[in-house]
């Protein structure tokens, strides 16, 4: 499972992070990203099984669906 931020649709909301913050963070753009700490060792974007639960309530729950998971 992957996790991806439309970082050109994402309202800077902050909803992400706080639901699931294994996986999403604000950068220095103000938009939501994924954490550089998701997917090291060449896997970028998968999600740990952990928090495979709750980065899909954060799909769920992006105002504008800027959130994929794929
Ligand atoms: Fe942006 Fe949606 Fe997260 S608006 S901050 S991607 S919940």
């Amino acid at each position: 499972m992957k996790a991806y931020v439309d970082k050109d649709t994402c309202i800077s909301c902050g909803l992400c992070p706080s639901i699931c913050p294994e996986v999403f963070e604000m950068q220095d753009d103000g938009k939501a990203g994924i954490c550089d700490s998701v997917g090291e060792g060449g896997n970028k974007n998968v999600v740990p099984e952990e928090a495979a639960e709750s980065a899909k309530e954060a799909e769920e729950a992006c105002p504008v669906a800027a959130i994929s998971i794929e």
